[in-house]
């Protein structure tokens, strides 16, 4: 099947194609996966709500954190160890070790697609990010790593004519029992129809949207997160919003903010309070390459003592900034800053879903036909707070699994046949909040410094904002999954009674050994709301 046979003419409501996997998303894991099991014979539709480029993959920045073998050192099991002291006592020992392991035969295997990586074809150059105990971390047009991959992925998806459908978005997982038959979408039109399948891969990225500044682009809205959980898989570690510390600050804005890539710091730069002091040293032995979590929280610390708006990265010390990292140099430059000469203002803003579907180490969900991989998903990973430069690592990785899962199950005859019903969208009336609210609400109280009060003033605020409603285009689509999702992150970060990586608590605010190991899980009640359960060992 290609794009033209999807596409079809004279599309009215109701329309409807079949393929034997469909893809929600076209970020790293998704076009990885699509191109792997369409290369498998299967017949693969991708579904994107936006331009094929515009997810959150384009935006990243730093790297490919893996370790290829020629760093003096450096090891797979050090990369392990950096993982799992990263992710504060959360992550899946056995998940981080397998992907990790995996990291570089699929980076070799996305060069052999056309990714081009800085320095020589047979070494790359290395850097290093927070958290990370040596410099592993390879890179594409100095600080545009993202926009390279998804720029040779979707080179590689249109050599292969992969079909692939812009402007949908996925509204429900069709269900027969209890295994998937297909997707109910919209197309760009706001038409309903059906795409007949097996098998559907969630590659939909992570939630940052819930936040009124984040690094995501618009498209982040949790919406993969909403199907699964519709559909009747769990998802785990939702209260773990990864805050990037080092945004652009221009001033009080709402939407995407400009990344300062970690690397930045990789290569030198420190960062300064508005006197002008170095606060990072005392506060952890790798002082402004502190993992992620450490340097985020120890930077709302110091605004909230000064009052200030902001910190600063002072880079100036760097040698050829503008060749390096030519992205935060544009950004800086278009907001009138010169990082050669003066210092970058920054704040923390909302960058990482570390939670998610809950998967297993083939991307497979607890509902039959269903996969995700991805920021999406939750693979254990990540724990409490994910390590630089490892989420397109774990896309790349985990990508190729679940392509290889799907293909095997649909060879071997394990899915669901599907049933040509007529139709999509889901009868039922959805709690939708004004996404407005929920911003305000979200950041206010459930950013990098949460309390009891405060997480339940937002819940009540989103549920005065919600009313039910049908949804009829994207929008309503996404503000319906950005309120299941604020439920979710809510009620999570209110029943961990602690502190742990990206989730503060100031009224809890030490690790506490009684949850330690211990994941929440999140499915919907009788009603569709989600309710949080305790689970030591999360399993798909
Ligand atoms: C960065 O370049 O600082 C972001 C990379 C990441 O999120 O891992």
């Amino acid at each position: 099947m290609d794009g033209r046979a999807v596409r079809g003419e004279g599309r009215g409501p109701g329309w409807g194609a079949e393929a034997d996997l469909v893809v929600v998303g076209s970020g790293v894991a998704g076009l990885t996966a699509a191109l792997d099991a369409a290369a498998a014979g299967l017949r693969v539709v991708v579904i994107t709500k936006d331009a094929v480029d515009d997810g959150s993959t384009r935006w990243a920045q730093g790297g490919v954190a893996v370790v290829l073998g020629d760093v003096p050192g450096d090891s797979v099991d050090a990369h392990v160890a950096d993982t799992l002291a990263a992710g504060g006592g959360l992550c899946d020992a056995a998940a981080v070790a397998s992907i990790i392991a995996d990291g570089p035969g699929a980076v070799a295997r996305l060069r052999a697609r056309g990714a081009r990586f800085d320095g020589p074809a047979g070494r790359p150059d290395r850097t290093r990010e927070g958290g990370h105990s040596a410099f592993r971390v390879v890179h594409a047009g100095g600080d545009a790593t993202g926009a390279e991959i998804e720029r040779a992925l979707v080179a590689a998806a249109t050599d292969r004519r992969l079909a692939l459908l812009t402007g949908h978005v996925a509204v429900d997982v069709l269900l027969a029992g209890g295994a998937v038959t297909g997707l109910a979408v919209l197309d760009d039109l706001c038409r309903p129809g059906v795409l007949h399948a097996p098998a559907v891969l969630l590659a939909t990225g992570g939630y940052g949207q819930l936040y009124s500044s984040t690094t995501n682009p618009g498209t982040a809205t949790g919406d993969g997160i909403a199907l699964a959980l519709r559909a009747g898989a769990s998802a785990a570690d939702l209260e773990f919003v990864q805050f990037h510390p080092t945004v652009l600050y221009t001033g009080p804005a709402v939407g995407r903010r400009p990344l300062v890539t970690e690397a930045v710091r990789g290569e030198g730069a420190v960062l300064l309070d508005r006197a002008g002091r170095r606060f990072m040293a005392g506060v952890h032995p790798l002082a402004d390459l502190a993992p992620r979590d450490v340097v985020a929280a120890a930077i709302t610390r110091t605004l909230v003592a000064s009052g200030a708006d902001c910190v600063y990265l002072d880079a100036r010390a760097l040698d050829g900034f503008a060749r390096r990292f030519p992205t935060v140099h544009a950004a800086c430059r278009a907001a009138g800053i010169d990082p050669v000469r003066e210092p970058i203002p920054v704040t923390p803003a909302a960058h990482y879903s570390c939670g998610g579907v809950v998967t297993d180490l083939a991307g497979r969900t607890a509902v039959p036909g269903l996969w995700a991989a991805g920021e999406v998903a939750r693979t254990g990973l990540h724990g409490a707070n994910r390590l630089a430069s490892n989420s397109l690592l774990e896309g790349l990785v985990m990508g190729e699994r679940a392509a290889r899962s799907v293909v095997a199950s649909v060879q071997e005859g394990h899915l669901h046949a599907t049933s040509l019903h007529e139709g999509g969208l889901a009868a039922t009336p959805w709690p939708v909040a004004t996404r407005a609210v929920v911003q305000r609400a979200m950041s206010a109280a459930a950013g990098i410094g949460r309390d009891a009060a405060g997480l339940a003033a937002a819940s009540d605020a989103v549920e005065a904002a919600t009313g039910l409603a049908e949804p009829r285009d994207r929008a309503g689509v996404e503000d319906a999954a950005l309120t299941l999702l604020a439920q979710a992150v809510l009620a999570a970060a209110g029943t961990r009674t602690e502190s742990r990586g990206c989730h503060v608590r100031t009224d809890h605010p030490e690790r506490d050994d009684l949850w330690q190991g211990e994941s929440l899980e999140v499915v919907l009640d009788a009603t569709g709301r989600p309710a949080v359960r305790a689970a030591a060992a999360v399993a798909a």
